[in-house]
């Protein structure tokens, strides 16, 4: 069977844009480290936060000489702790889960954004290496007040 030429031409670059979608996507996940909610995490009672030893009290917590863990709770509109502080040169857990609906947890200027699912943890563990001030925002509409949803994020000396 012969193939008419343009058809072959037409064919061949659509091949091309699918190895090359597929090709974005994986550098996208792979290559730049972009996590997604993962299985890392486990699941929380939205209506037991209060309850829990994590998240009843939201903070940040040493857990190693340059390591921290941070117990974050997103909800309508805010975040907790806020200001979350820690010092420069640190690895750092986020932990973060929410209280009413769907968030996310983006540290603005960096690749760390999670979505935060009601009755999920999100887990993500960034470096900071430079002392500096991040904003927090929540890139998942979540009602009214969704574009005031925010929060102070201070890698400190
Ligand atoms: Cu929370 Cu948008």
């Amino acid at each position: 069977m012969r193939i008419h030429q343009y058809e072959r031409v037409w064919l061949l670059a659509s091949m091309v844009l699918i190895v090359g979608f597929i090709a974005t996507i994986t550098y996208g996940a792979v290559g730049l480290g972009i996590t997604m909610v993962d299985d890392r995490g486990a699941t929380i009672a939205p209506d037991e936060i209060n309850e829990d030893e994590r998240f009843g009290d939201p903070r940040v917590e040493q857990v190693g000489d340059d390591e921290y863990e941070v117990y974050a709770v997103a909800m309508t509109f805010a975040f907790q702790p806020d200001p979350i502080e820690i010092p420069a040169d640190s690895e750092v857990t986020f932990y973060v889960t929410s209280r009413d609906v769907i968030h996310s947890f983006y540290v603005v200027g960096t690749n760390t954004n999670t979505m935060v699912i009601p009755g999920e943890i999100s887990v993500v563990t960034v470096e900071f290496d430079e002392p500096g001030e991040y904003g927090l925002i929540c890139t998942e509409y979540c009602g009214a007040a969704h574009h005031e949803m925010e929060g102070q994020l201070a890698v400190l000396e």
